[in-house]
């Protein structure tokens, strides 16, 4: 079978440039299954509907055609939702709590699950999320579990939506993140947990760069 990295995490754990990065220097397709999250909560709110209907955001999520087009210079990626370039939107923290409130809807995640696993193609697949080892893709070869101290992935996110020229507050922005942790971690479906044999890094303390010479070490090639 084609092999899979999978990198799972709570927000800011850096996840999201390592695996960037990773499947970069590996030559390997990536998927950021967050996105479609993102996407999904994002198109439900464009179309007026209220999250918490169950059955509505599940249409919803069965009709959105989401799509990964690179840029013309490969520099980054544009997300089209339903046509509509929403990569910036998809960015904000109320994108995020957009798509934790319908990722906790079961057909919602069922209805993405195909689209998942159609990005596992040769070379090898980079698998970015909250259950990619633990649901998706349990038979990967490889899976790791990024963390990093509450305090130091909201600065993270800070500088990093500060940098796209959002007007956000550490302190806001804390509490945003710990309360959408809290959300993944105690849900029913798919809580956010390590997969048993995952290995666990912390990077607290170390830039992006040191985090990923230390998945380097596990990962193949
Ligand atoms: O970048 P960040 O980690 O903040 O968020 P994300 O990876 O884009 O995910 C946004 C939200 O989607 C998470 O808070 C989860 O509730 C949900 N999600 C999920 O349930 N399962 C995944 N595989 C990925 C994301």
């Amino acid at each position: 079978p084609v092999p899979v990295l999978t990198i799972d995490g709570p927000s800011g754990s850096g996840k999201g440039t390592i695996s960037r990065q990773v499947a970069e220097h590996l030559g390997w397709r990536l998927l950021d299954s967050g996105a479609l999250y993102r996407a999904v909560g994002y198109a439900a709110g464009a179309a007026g509907l209220d999250l918490s209907d169950a059955e509505a955001v599940t249409r919803c999520a069965q009709a959105t055609k989401i799509r990964f087009q690179p840029s013309a210079d490969g520099s980054d990626t544009r997300i089209l939702v339903n046509g509509h370039d929403a990569t910036d939107e998809l960015r904000t923290e109320t994108a995020g709590a957009a798509a934790s409130a319908i990722a906790s809807i079961v057909p919602v995640r069922q209805a993405l699950v195909e689209l998942q696993l159609g990005f596992r193609k040769a070379p090898g697949l980079v698998a970015d999320g909250r259950d990619m080892g633990t649901v998706i893709f349990p038979d990967a070869p490889f899976k790791v579990f990024l963390t990093a101290s509450a305090a130091e992935r909201a600065k993270r996110r800070y500088k990093q939506l500060k940098e796209k020229g959002l007007n956000v507050t550490l302190a806001s922005l804390q509490r945003e993140i710990e309360a959408r942790d809290h959300r993944d971690a105690s849900r029913a479906v798919a809580p956010l947990r390590p997969a048993p044999e995952a290995v666990l890094v912390d990077t607290t303390g170390m830039s992006i760069d040191q985090s990923q010479q230390a998945i380097a070490k596990l990962k193949p090639g």
